[in-house]
């Protein structure tokens, strides 16, 4: 099972093949990291990848960061291979690309057990092809060891031979499929990329929209984007604001035996309280990240 309180709000991609980028890392402040051995590693490149990654996990040095192996397909030739390697250098997670099945991913969690890799490591599904999207609700119900959907919505709009446009209509049921998905079955949720890594107002537009959907945060590309992230999904003083004064006007009125109170002219009920108090619990979980 996925801690939820955990902040995802920022989860950089890294080329696994660059030693540089790999070092970096330990000092950005990524919520989690996805060190890559799929599109971001050439051929050319994929063992030696293999090698600095699951050395750099194994050191370790990432502090608070949640540290994620993205793999090759298991339909590739180096798909086994980084499974086999991943498992033996124990990440929080192993982030499995195009997930089109649940039966995928239990022959996964099969292969991780005969590796005997550590429970802590859970399973993140890239969600990324038209199938898997339409099978986004069984996927999420595979298995209690998957953890997190991750939107490839660069593969998705390439598949649908779809375009980019800036309030992502084109992909907006896909993106709705998977949230529906991930929340029936408590998994964690990460957005999509933004491409245009120098456009930060573009970003910034792109992370509102995330968050106002649900999502938990948005995967990136580059260290540049990390900050901008990471504002846009915390919570800000008047949204914490507002949401003490409605947990501490719901606990008045139910101690005076009434199940609605009224608070600037809004009603708040037992469910407003309730989300009042996962934010604030929010708020505290990144102030604790942020101080590690
Ligand atoms: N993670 C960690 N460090 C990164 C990084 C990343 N994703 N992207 C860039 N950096 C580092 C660079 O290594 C460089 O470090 P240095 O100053 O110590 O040399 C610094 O940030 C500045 O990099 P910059 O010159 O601005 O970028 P670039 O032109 O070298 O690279 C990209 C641009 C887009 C190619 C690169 O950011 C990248 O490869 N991103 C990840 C792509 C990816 O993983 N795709 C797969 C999933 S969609
Ligand atoms: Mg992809």
């Amino acid at each position: 099972m996925i801690d939820l309180n955990r902040p995802r709000r920022s989860v950089l991609y890294m080329p696994g093949s660059k030693e540089r980028a790999l070092e970096k890392a330990k000092s950005l402040p990524a919520d989690a990291l996805i060190l890559d051995l799929e599109d971001a590693v050439t051929p050319y490149e994929k063992a030696n990848a293999r090698h600095l990654v699951c050395s750099a996990v194994r050191e370790g040095g990432y502090g608070p960061r949640e540290v994620v192996i993205r793999i090759n397909g298991l339909d590739t030739q180096w798909g086994q291979e980084d499974l086999a390697a991943a498992c033996a250098a124990g990440p929080d997670a192993i982030l499995i690309p195009k997930v089109e099945s649940a039966q995928q991913l239990v022959d996964i969690e099969r292969t991780m057990h005969m590796h005997r890799s550590r429970p802590e490591t859970l399973i993140w599904a890239m969600m990324e092809t038209p199938l898997g999207m339409l099978n986004a609700a069984s996927i999420a119900a595979a298995t209690p060891r998957l953890g997190c959907f991750i939107l490839g919505t660069n593969d998705l709009v390439k598949d649908l031979n779809a375009e980019h446009t800036p309030m992502r209509e084109p992909v907006i049921t896909a993106l709705g499929l998977c949230l529906l998905a991930a929340k029936a079955h408590g998994l964690a949720v990460i957005d999509g990329v933004y491409n245009a890594f120098k456009d930060a107002n573009g970003l910034r537009e792109s992370c509102i929209q995330g968050r106002a959907m649900g999502f938990d945060g948005k995967t990136l590309i580059h260290p540049a984007q990390i900050e901008v992230c990471n504002h846009v999904f915390s919570p800000d003083e008047a949204a914490l604001d507002l949401a003490r004064r409605q947990v501490d006007a719901f606990r008045e009125a139910s101690d005076r035996g009434k199940g609605i109170a009224v608070l600037d002219g809004q009603i708040v009920e037992n469910l407003h309280a309730a989300a009042a108090e996962r934010l604030l619990a929010k708020a505290e979980a990144i102030r604790e990240l942020e101080a590690a």
